[in-house]
Order: C-alpha cells, then structure tokens, then sequence
C-alpha cells in the first residue's frame, strides 16, 4: 500500500476537477475544503483542534471538518510546530480528538538540521511519536525540517532508517515529506519502509503531483 498526500499549504492549489480519479489525498487550506470534497476527491484539513466547539479564535474543530465531508486532518505539521508553537501535548491532544471523532490523522515528526547534526534525530523522534497511540486511522510522516522546501530530499537510505525507527516505536504506516519530487519519488518509494509521501510545493503543480502518484502506484 502506498498513500499519496499533497499539502497545499497556504496556496491556493491547482482545480480540484483537474485532480480527479488520482488515487491520493489533498490538504488545500480551509477555504478549499468544500470544493476538494465536490469534486470526489479524498481531503483532509491541515490542522484540526481538540474541543468540538469553544472560543477557540482562528480554530477548527473535528466535527466542523466531518460536516463538511472532509476525511482527515494533517496534525503537528514541522510549520505548525516551529512558527505557531504547538507543542507534543497539543500534537497529542489534536491527534486523538480527531481520531476519536472519526478523522483519519496524518501525525508529522521529524528532527531539524541542529537536532541532526547534535546525533539527536532517534531521541526527537522517540519524543514526538511517544505521545501518540497506535490506530487503524493513524498514519506518520516523516519530515525532516532541514528537507522542507529546501530542495535537499533525505536520501532513500536516511528515510529507510527513520522510517525502520518510527515503525519500532508504532506500528503504523509512514509517509516520508521533505522535496519529494518525480525524480526521487521512485528511490523513496523503493524502500521497504517508505509507506508514500506527504508532498508540498510538487502537489501544487498537476503534473508532478500525478507522477509522484504514478510512481507511487508502480511500487504498490
Ligand atoms: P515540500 O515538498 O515543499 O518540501 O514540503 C513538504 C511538506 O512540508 C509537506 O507537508
């Protein structure tokens, strides 16, 4: 199995139409939601809040996301994590909200560039994936910060050994994010613990969010 997830991040993001019958999720911003799910396609939000309702300014909750027939939510996004502060406890309590209330959960970790080089990476990864449990509707994402928008893709074999890790902690599926573009998709798809990708900027564009899915399909 291998699952494909675009994160349209604060873009506008390409005609939902367009993207029609590809086998793979799409994370447009808010505003996008309702037409991601008119047109057919598998959506989740990009965030989603622990409360059902509340003041809660700026939040989305769990039931809102369901009413408007959205699957899943993206949780603890590295840009959630590095500029708006949330924290594992709130990862945690987002997580299990939205599993709770029927969301599937995509849950991102990864380490930075310094927590890298410092020989950190397994203790970052422990203390991120420890708050979360394991769920038929969970699934992880590996994203290394130091690979995001950057255009340095973690090699097949970092991501293999990441992945091994995150798999020795929960037994979950996981996607890898960072650069993933049409060119690397085939290496990373290519490992045996490489689930899929959670692609960025590659998911605005139609034609190499369709080859990233190509490729992913190939190796299922
Ligand atoms: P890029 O593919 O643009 O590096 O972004 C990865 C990402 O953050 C997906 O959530």
């Amino acid at each position: 199995m291998s699952i494909v997830a675009g994160n349209w991040k604060m873009f506008d993001g390409p005609d939902p139409h367009a993207l029609a019958g590809l086998d793979a999720i799409v994370c447009p911003p808010y505003t996008r939601l309702r037409d991601c799910v008119a047109a057919g396609l598998t959506t989740y939000a990009q965030n989603v809040h622990w409360e059902p309702e509340g003041a809660y300014t700026g939040e989305i909750s769990a039931p809102m996301l369901l009413e408007l027939g959205v699957t899943g939510s993206l949780v603890g996004h590295s840009e959630r994590r590095q500029l708006f502060g949330e924290t594992d406890e709130g990862v945690a309590r987002r997580t299990a909200a939205a599993l709770e209330a029927g969301l599937h959960v995509i849950a991102c970790v990864g380490e930075t560039l310094e927590q890298r080089e410092a020989d950190e990476t397994q203790a970052v990864l422990r203390r991120q994936v420890s708050v979360l449990d394991e769920h038929e509707r969970l699934v992880i994402a590996y994203e290394p910060v130091w690979a995001i928008g950057t255009g340095l893709t973690a090699t097949p074999e970092m991501a293999q050994t990441a992945h091994a890790f995150i798999k020795s902690l929960l037994d979950v599926p996981v996607l890898y994010g960072g650069s993933v573009k049409p060119d690397n998709a085939t290496g990373l798809f290519e490992q045996p613990d490489v689930d899929g990708a959670l692609v960025g900027g590659a998911s605005l564009d139609i034609d190499s969010f369709r080859a990233i899915c190509e490729a992913a399909r190939s190796r299922s």
